[in-house]
C-alpha cells in the first residue's frame, strides 16, 4: 500500500516537481547503473510448459540481439516455475518480488496466475509485462501504470472469430473449452460478435483446466448437431482436443473453429488431424515480411526450433522492457515515464507493428489462418487494429 502510494503521487507529480526530481537524477541513476533484475514467473512444468519455454526464448533473444544489455544495463535473470497454479501464484510472484527484489516481473501463461501477478505488482508498484495471459481484467478493472502486456487479451482472437463465423453464414454453435478465465472470456468475446452478426450459441460446453477428458462433452456436441463448434484450448490441453475431436469422427461433420491457440506451438504433434483448421489469432507462420523473416531466422539459428506466437509476445516483452528503460535512460524508479514512452511507442513486431491501448493492451491486426502442413497459413485479415475495450479500466 506504502509502496503503490509512492508510484500514484510519483504519476501525480507536476512538471516542476519533475524538474527538481531530476536535478536529484545523479544520485539515483548511480543506483541504476547496475544489473537490472528480470523476474520471469513462467510454467516450466504442466500441460503450458512449452509455451514459457517459448516465451523465455523470445524474451532472450531480443536481449542477445542487444548484447545482453536494455539501456546500457545488464540483465540478470531469476526463474520461477508458476506450474500454472493459480493456488501457489501469490506466493511464487511474492518470493520474486520480497525475496529476491526484483525490478521487473515477466509472467505468465495462465490467466488466473497472471491476475494473482497483476495484484501483487498493483500493491507494490513493480514494473509488470504479460507476455501471454489474456485476462480481461489485466488491462480492464486491474489496469494500472506500471502493467503492461505484450500479447493478447481474451477477448480478442474469440471477438475476431464470432465476426469470421457470422459472416460464413452459420446459426447454431457449440463452444466448449476450459471453465477458467481465458476460456470462459475467449467464449464471451466470441458470442458477442457471433450474436450480433445473427448466430446463436446453442449450448457452452466446458470442463475445469486442466483436465482432458473430453470424451463426455463429445458425444453431447454430436447429439446437438450444430452448424459449427468454437473452442478455446491450448498448450497440451490442445493436442489432445484436436485428436480427440477427429478421433470421435466429428471432422466430417461439424466443422471445427477455435482461437488460434488451438493450432499454435501444437502442429507437430496434432499432424494430420489439424490439418485444415481455421482459427484467429495476431500471428501466423506465413507473414514473409522482412521483420518476421529476420526474426523467424534469428530465432530458428538461436533454438533450433520455429518460433511460435508465444515465442513472439516474449520476443516483444523484451522489446517493449527495452523502449521503456532507453526513454528513462536504464533508470527504473522513473516509472511515469517509462509508461508515458511506451504510451506512445510503436513497437516493432514481428506479428506486425503495434501500439497499445489506454489500458496498455496490444491494438493489433487478428488474423484469419488455416492450417497447411505444419504451418498456420495466413488466409487473411479478420479483424483489423483490434482494441481491447478495456472495459472497467480506469487509470
Ligand atoms: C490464458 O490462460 O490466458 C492462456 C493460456 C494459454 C494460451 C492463451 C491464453
Amino acid at each position: 500500500m506504502k509502496t503503490r502510494r509512492t508510484f500514484n503521487s510519483f504519476v501525480a507529480l507536476g512538471a516542476m516537481t519533475a524538474a527538481v526530481l531530476s536535478a536529484a537524477a545523479p544520485a539515483a541513476h548511480a543506483q541504476n547503473t547496475g544489473k537490472v533484475k528480470v523476474g520471469l514467473m513462467l510454467p516450466a512444468t504442466g500441460t503450458f510448459a512449452a509455451l514459457g519455454t517459448a516465451i523465455e526464448n523470445g524474451f532472450r533473444l531480443h536481449v542477445a540481439e542487444r548484447g545482453g544489455k536494455l539501456a546500457g544495463r545488464e540483465i540478470e535473470f531469476v526463474r520461477v516455475d508458476d506450474e500454472s497454479d493459480p493456488a501457489k501464484a501469490t506466493d511464487n510472484v511474492n518470493k520474486l518480488v520480497k525475496r529476491d527484489n526484483v525490478d521487473v516481473l515477466i509472467g505468465t501463461v495462465h490467466s488466473g496466475v497472471a491476475m494473482a501477478m497483476a495484484r501483487v505488482a498493483k500493491e507494490t508498484g513493480t514494473l509488470l509485462i504479460v507476455p501471454n495471459a489474456g485476462a480481461d481484467a489485466v488491462t480492464g478493472p486491474m489496469c494500472a501504470p506500471n502493467i503492461f502486456r505484450s500479447s493478447f487479451s481474451n477477448w480478442q482472437p474469440g471477438y475476431a472469430m464470432g465476426e469470421v463465423m457470422a459472416k460464413k453464414g452459420y446459426k447454431r454453435v457449440v463452444t466448449i473449452t476450459w471453465r477458467y478465465a481465458a476460456g470462459d472470456e475467449s467464449v464471451k468475446g466470441f458470442k458477442e460478435a457471433f450474436e450480433k452478426g445473427g448466430g446463436t450459441v446453442v449450448k457452452d460446453l466446458g470442463l475445469p483446466f486442466p483436465n482432458v477428458e473430453f470424451q463426455a462433452l463429445l458425444t453431447e456436441i454430436a447429439a446437438t448437431k450444430p452448424d459449427a463448434v468454437y473452442t478455446f484450448f491450448a498448450g497440451g490441453g490442445a493436442v489432445k482436443f484436436v485428436k480427440d475431436y477427429a478421433a470421435a469422427g466429428l471432422r466430417r461433420s461439424i466443422p471445427l473453429y477455435g482461437a488460434g491457440f488451438l493450432t499454435d506451438g501444437t502442429l507437430l504433434a496434432q499432424g494430420a488431424d489439424a490439418e485444415g483448421l481455421f482459427t484467429t489469432l495476431h500471428y501466423a507462420d506465413s507473414l514473409n515480411t522482412p521483420r518476421d523473416n529476420a526474426f523467424r531466422l534469428a530465432y530458428a539459428k538461436a533454438y533450433k526450433l520455429q518460433p511460435d506466437v508465444y515465442a513472439v509476445q516474449g520476443y516483444d516483452a523484451a522489446q517493449m522492457l527495452a523502449v521503456g528503460m532507453e526513454a528513462v535512460k536504464g533508470d527504473l524508479t522513473k516509472k511515469a515515464e517509462f509508461a508515458a514512452a511506451l504510451q506512445k511507442a510503436r513497437i516493432d513486431s514481428p506479428r506486425g507493428p503495434f501500439s497499445l491501448s489506454k489500458s496498455h493492451n496490444p491494438v493489433q491486426d487478428i488474423y484469419l489462418r488455416q492450417v497447411s502442413g505444419k504451418e498456420n497459413k495466413v488466409v487473411g485479415i479478420a479483424t483489423k487494429g483490434l482494441a481491447d475495450p478495456g472495459r472497467g479500466c480506469r487509470m
